[in-house]
């Protein structure tokens, strides 16, 4: 293969179950080496886009191509089983076999594949090795702890040395702490292997966290691809927003443009004037076009008093309540007819029906078409 060309390449791919079209004209271009998160809320279509790659479905429409084969292709007619894929899968349910060693649940799919001995021994060791269960070979897979039998699943699917690992959702089943951690060795294997990967969650911080680049579904359709930094501070449209992390959507009229920003006014209701925002985005919106504003909660500040210096676009609002996080105090205001959102670090003494100046940068503000 040559450089810059794709591991696995998804071309207008469609899956339909009855009259639902469960994968829409989805493309997408994984290079080798690269870790791709499919993210997005359930039933969006994830894991039967995996099944599609790994060969567990058959596409309604588009082609699938691996290295240079084309694995899928409704137009031709080519369908190649996911035996003859060279894909390693890793599920949320790790089936791992409870009357087999650790070694014998590894090497299994070696021997019904026929391989050598010495090879089987080689092979098996070293995918336990870099899963970190070589001392733990000979014990039986009944006496592991969740943690272990995933890294048993994980060093299966690997053993075959296969380009392209496929995995969905293979932590939602542990426990918090320990799911933190198997990301993060998840992440350091797949360096050093250096295996293609594409993984599935709807768990939007393990997708930022373990990602070369997320691609956001929903219903079927991609919403938008892009690396963790872009998804997260230029989403695309209102439902990447909404869905990565959290942000307060305002509905407004897109009424004048400024070099790179563009001038939004938001309707607040009866008896407020209405707030007039400048904020990044909004390319390819016509003047009068409904646009939605989009603004991160730690990206507002809030001022006991009205700031006398220029502090970008400034509202005023009544605190509705707020919630003590730990690390940060969260508080909803009122904002004629908004509820916002907004993240304090510093703890004032805010109380319920205080009245309170919220401000935010232009850069900090995103104008959305959809
Ligand atoms: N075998 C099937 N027969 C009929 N409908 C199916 C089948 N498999 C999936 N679907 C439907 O296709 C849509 C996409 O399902 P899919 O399993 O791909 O979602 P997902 O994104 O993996 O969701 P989750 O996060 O819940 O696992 C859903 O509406 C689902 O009900
Ligand atoms: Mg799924």
């Amino acid at each position: 293969m040559s450089a810059g060309e794709a591991m696995v390449a998804l071309d207008r791919l469609n899956k339909y179950f009855g009259a639902e079209r469960a994968v829409n004209d989805v493309t997408l271009s994984v290079a080798p080496g690269e870790f791709v998160t499919l993210l997005g809320p359930s039933g969006c279509g994830k894991t039967t886009t995996l099944r599609c790659i790994a060969g567990l479905e058959r596409p309604d429409g588009g082609d699938i191509r691996i290295g240079r084969q084309t694995v899928a292709s409704a137009s031709q007619g080519v369908y190649l089983n996911p035996e003859d894929r060279n894909i390693g899968m890793v599920f949320q349910s790790y089936a791992v076999w409870p009357h087999m060693t650790v070694f014998e649940n590894v090497a299994y799919g070696l021997r019904v594949r026929r391989a050598p001995g010495h090879v089987i021994k080689q092979r098996t060791m070293r995918a336990l090795e870099l899963v970190g269960l070589a001392q733990l070979a000979e014990r039986y897979a009944t006496k592991l702890s969740g943690g272990q039998r995933q890294r048993v699943a994980l060093a299966r699917a690997i053993v075959y040395e296969p380009k392209v690992v496929l995995f969905d959702e293979p932590l939602s089943n542990l426990d918090a702490k320990l799911r933190e951690q198997m990301r993060v060795e998840l992440v350091r294997l797949q360096r050093e292997v250096g295996i293609t990967s594409i993984y599935v969650t709807h768990d939007q911080s393990e997708a930022l966290v373990m990602s070369d680049r997320v691609v956001v579904m929903n219903k079927g359709v991609i919403q938008q691809i892009g690396d963790p930094q872009a998804i997260y501070a230029r989403p695309a449209n209102a439902f990447v927003a909404s869905f990565i992390g959290v942000a307060n959507l305002m509905q407004g009229t897109l009424i004048g443009r400024s070099g790179e920003l563009c001038e939004m006014e938001i309707p607040l209701g009866e008896g407020r004037s209405p707030l007039r925002v400048s904020a990044v985005g909004g390319e390819g919106a016509a003047m009068g076009q409904t646009v939605i504003l989009s603004v991160r909660p730690e990206d507002i500040l809030v001022h006991l008093k009205a700031p006398e210096t220029a502090v970008g676009n400034l509202t005023e609002g009544q605190v509705i309540d707020t919630v003590y996080l730990g690390n940060f105090l969260e508080c909803r205001v009122r904002a004629g007819t908004h509820e916002l959102g907004v993240q304090i670090d510093h703890f004032e003494n805010l109380q319920p029906g205080q009245k309170v100046h919220l401000s935010f940068k232009p850069e900090h503000g995103l104008c959305l078409t959809g």
